[in-house]
């Protein structure tokens, strides 16, 4: 196996040593895509926010300053990657701004109506369950609370034989922008917008949990 192939593989649950160095790697790896997603997001309130599969944890770092007056919380169903996220994240801890869980988003250890902003910075594509698993973000999203799910591969004939391996080495569930869009639709949300950078395979989906219910 290529060292390429062990990298992508690693992705769905980093674990061990290759797995810290790996989830280090994406912490650097995604701060691009990672700002440009943010961007879609930066202006709204936030008082408390939750980052779903928060890998080595540069999100939340990044959101501590973006949203200077918010609490964060940050979970992930990788022991290693709630470690090294603590590790990466002790002085926010430390203020007592940030927590950081191990959990599974089919089963977010937080009450309904916890945060004002859930998001998920290229880790729905290993979620078992996608649509349930959105709702279950859903329940603990306050009425008018905004989902923010970031990803640098979606479906795109540019990116095809790429996608097609990397989807097939680490198991990832790769949807179009439409596909996003029915996702989002299918799991109770409005106000939804996608967002792509095409030459580089970039897409963020927007979705609002809408005041009235469903
Ligand atoms: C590709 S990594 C991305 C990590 C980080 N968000 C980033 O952008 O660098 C995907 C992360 O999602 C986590 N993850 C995958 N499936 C999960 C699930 N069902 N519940 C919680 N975390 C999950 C993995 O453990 C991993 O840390």
């Amino acid at each position: 196996m290529g060292l390429t192939e062990k990298f992508v593989r690693q992705c769905r649950k980093p674990e061990g040593f290759f797995g810290r160095f790996v989830g280090r790697a994406m912490n650097k790896g995604h701060a691009k895509v990672r700002r440009w997603g943010l961007g879609h997001v930066s202006g709204e309130p936030c008082a408390i926010i939750l980052d779903v599969g928060c890998g080595g944890g540069a999100a939340l770092r990044d959101m501590a300053s973006i949203f200077p007056g918010a609490r964060l919380h940050g979970v992930d169903y990788s022991h290693d990657m709630v470690s090294l996220a603590r590790k990466v994240n002790k002085s926010l801890i430390d203020k007592g701004r940030l927590e950081i869980s191990h959990g599974s988003v089919s089963a977010l250890p937080f009450p309904d109506i916890s945060f004002d902003l859930v998001t998920a910075f290229e880790a729905c594509y290993f979620w078992p369950d996608l649509v349930q698993d959105l709702r279950e973000i859903r329940r603990v999203l306050r009425p008018g609370g905004t989902l923010l799910l970031v990803n640098e591969v979606y479906e795109n004939d540019m990116f095809r034989d790429r996608n097609k391996r990397w989807a097939a080495w680490a198991d990832m569930q790769i949807h179009s922008p439409a596909g996003y869009r029915d996702l989002l639709t299918a799991a109770g949300y409005g106000d939804i917008e996608i967002h792509e950078v095409i030459a580089r395979n970039w897409v963020a989906a927007v979705g609002r949990k809408l005041e009235s219910p469903s």
